[in-house]
């Protein structure tokens, strides 16, 4: 499962893309309000500084504003997303843009009819938004579920990108259930490393080893790594280098 971080801080994202875990990035206009910056010059900063698909939400409602936002905002790089809403409109822009060339995140899915109609218009991304469903008081990563299962039934290529994350137990989950990608707010994928035992097993392990009085490194030992060179991670295809 892929990891895309929700957000438009591109401070946020330059230290997240250091762990190497990170493969794209999605934006709303929320987002993008949030962060206060102008959203081209957002968008365009952020996909200079990784190359994985960055997400960036057109703004008007109607078929011919989605597509003329759309072709623009695709201009701006290479892996631009565009993304649309889930309304008729936004339907039919998606699959103008697609054949276009123009990847496409459907996004703002909370059914599964919701999710077919997207996959027929060929989304690239088919974003349900699993807290907001929770927060209704219905089971978002039920959503999940159905959808994984009914475009796996149909051999449907848009990838489920859950959306809408609040918890380390919505990435766990959404991995469990075949998710193509999860979208993860920063601070759930910080919490994402932590469990208390292994603060604590360290903790043991680190008091023990201080008694034995030893180190790893033998004195005068010469550092074999070049400092000059930081050390840069990034996803497997190597689309991270700065
Ligand atoms: C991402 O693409 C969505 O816009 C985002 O995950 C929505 O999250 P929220 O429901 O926490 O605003």
């Amino acid at each position: 499962m892929k990891f895309f971080i929700d957000t438009a801080d591109k401070n946020k994202i330059m230290d997240l893309m250091s762990t190497g875990m990170i493969d794209g990035v999605t934006t709303n206009p929320s987002l993008i309000a949030k962060n206060g910056d102008d959203m081209a010059e957002t968008i365009k900063g952020i996909c200079n500084i990784q190359n994985g698909p960055v997400s960036a939400e057109v703004t008007a409602i109607d078929y011919d504003g989605m597509v003329e936002e759309g072709e623009y905002l695709a201009s701006l790089a290479d892996n631009v997303v565009v993304k649309v809403p889930l309304t008729q409109e936004g339907l039919m822009a998606c699959k103008t843009l697609a054949r276009l060339g123009i990847n496409v995140n459907v996004t703002l899915c909370f059914s599964l009819g919701q999710a077919l109609l997207a996959a027929k218009a060929d989304a690239t991304y088919i974003s349900p938004f699993v807290g907001r469903l929770d927060d209704t008081g219905e089971n978002g990563m039920e959503l999940i579920r159905d959808i994984v299962k009914m475009y796996g039934l149909h051999g449907l290529h848009t990838e489920v990108l859950v959306a809408s994350v609040r918890s380390v137990k919505h990435v766990e989950q959404a991995a469990l259930l075949g998710a193509d990608v999860c979208t993860i707010p920063p601070k759930i994928l910080l919490e994402l490393y932590e469990h208390p035992l292994t603060g604590k097993g360290l903790d043991a392990f680190m008091a023990d080893w201080a008694n034995t009085g030893q180190s790893i490194l033998p004195q005068g030992h010469r550092g074999m790594r070049d400092e000059s060179k930081r050390l840069v991670l990034g996803p497997d295809d190597g689309s991270f280098a700065i």
